[in-house]
């Protein structure tokens, strides 16, 4: 039998049912946010990722999926989707009419990376990202709305962090004072971190192996290098969410794994998933737009790892399927092909209807609507047929009744809508 590969996974009934529930949740709290959905093409070209997301990142140095397409190049599986929504932006001068937009856009991405509990190599994005505003109230506004579909979604054991990575115009002085301390503690230091202390130092304060972390305790910190803008963008930030009621921890050894990023940086974390504790993950990239080509626009965005919150809902609360409707139990040959003609007439109106055309009996027709779950039964034999009525029971209460045929569409779809 050929089974799925490890890393990929099936999301099937019964899993599903949490999938929707977020999705729903998260489009509508998006929407009252302002946000439009974009859809994007999962392949792109190669370079679109290593000039965004960075060539030395983790990503871009042993992660993507890349192959080679004749004509067009390398090109690659989406490994996240910032990039392409920027590159959108950019390609349709979306920011030609009004460079303020937001998006949101869901799908899956790739990474080639070593798959675990919560880390899989095709995974989802709940992905949003704003152009045009440079304000430190929408940073707020956006960890303020993550923190709401949280929130709405009863997500427990999750909290902000953030960070301020500084601009172009400060971080190179923390740069050096931290590359200073790392070149001081290099016999300390893994091989990736030896290489990234050379190429991006700031990674260094981001890697798990501990004796790399023993290693940058008393590591200067970003926030106090930051410039008076910066710190001025940083602080309002901290307040606006504190003002709101969001909590926060702020966390300044916070990198990300992404080099785009300036000044504000977060990451919701969780106590509920084991090692791989980040739900959501983002910040401002401010540089990006102009990089890939585009005018100089400000933005700001985040994703949210749909899997690990599929997990963390679905461990904190029972989200059930519903039922049908409606189900139809026939009797006999003639009342089965009637039950056929109205659960079709019936679920085109918009009533979850099922039957079954087996020819069972009445008590494994009741079997079978309990199984579904369904709210209410329709019995009708091939004798109830030619008078003209049939017995509509409802499942919760166990009451009766009788309905005439005559007009019995019309009737559930009104009693249903
Ligand atoms: P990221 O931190 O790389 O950021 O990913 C965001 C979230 O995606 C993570 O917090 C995690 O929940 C989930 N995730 C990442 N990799 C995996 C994986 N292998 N398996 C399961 N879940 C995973 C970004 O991708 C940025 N594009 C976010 C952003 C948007 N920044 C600005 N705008």
């Amino acid at each position: 039998m050929i089974q799925l590969i490890k890393g990929f996974k099936d999301v099937l009934p019964g899993e599903i049912e949490v999938w929707q529930t977020i999705e729903r949740a998260a489009k509508e709290t998006f929407e009252n946010f302002g946000f439009q959905e974009i859809r994007l093409p999962i392949v792109e070209k190669s370079e679109l990722f290593s000039r965004s997301i960075g060539d030395t990142t983790d990503i871009v140095e042993k992660e993507m999926y890349t192959f080679e397409d004749g004509r067009r190049g390398h090109v690659t599986l989406r490994p996240e989707a910032t990039a392409s929504v920027v590159r959108s932006y950019i390609q349709h001068k979306m920011y030609a009419k009004d460079p303020v937009r937001k998006f949101y856009t869901i799908g899956p991405m790739f990474r080639r990376e070593r798959p675990q509990k919560g880390r899989y190599r095709q995974f989802y994005q709940i992905d949003a990202e704003v152009f045009g505003i440079d304000s430190p109230y929408l940073d707020a506004q956006l960890i303020f709305m993550l923190a709401s579909l949280l929130e709405r979604l009863k997500a427990k054991d999750v909290k902000a962090h953030i960070n301020s990575l500084g601009c172009p115009c400060c971080r190179p002085n923390f740069q050096k004072a931290l590359k200073e301390l790392l070149d001081a503690k290099k016999e300390h230091l893994c091989e990736n971190c030896l290489r990234r202390s050379e190429k991006n130092p700031l990674r260094v304060l981001d890697c798990k192996v501990p004796a790399c972390r023993e290693a940058v305790v008393g590591a200067p910190s970003i926030l106090d290098h930051l410039c008076d803008d910066c710190s001025e963008h940083f602080d309002t930030v901290k307040r606006v969410l504190t003002e709101n009621g969001v909590e926060y921890e702020v966390n300044k050894n916070l990198v990300r794994g992404l080099d785009y990023y300036t000044r504000t940086a977060f990451e919701v974390l969780t106590t509920s998933l084991g090692a791989q504790n980040a739900v959501a993950g983002g910040g401002r990239y401010d540089g990006l737009v102009k990089a890939l080509g585009g005018p100089e626009v400000p933005a700001i965005g985040f994703a949210i790892g749909f899997d690990r919150l599929a997990e963390i809902v679905a461990m904190q609360q029972t989200i059930e399927a519903n039922g049908p409707t409606l189900y139809i139990a026939p009797l006999g040959e003639k009342a089965t092909e009637a039950a056929a003609h109205w659960t079709m007439q019936l679920a085109a109106r918009g009533i979850s209807c099922e039957t079954d055309f087996g020819g069972r009996s009445l008590k494994s027709h009741m079997k079978r609507a309990d199984k579904l779950k369904a709210a209410h039964v329709l019995m009708v034999g091939d004798d109830e047929l030619e008078k003209g009525m049939a017995t509509l029971r409802n499942m919760t209460t166990r009451d009766q009744r009788d309905l005439p045929l005559d007009g019995l569409v019309e009737t559930l779809a009104e009693q249903f809508k």
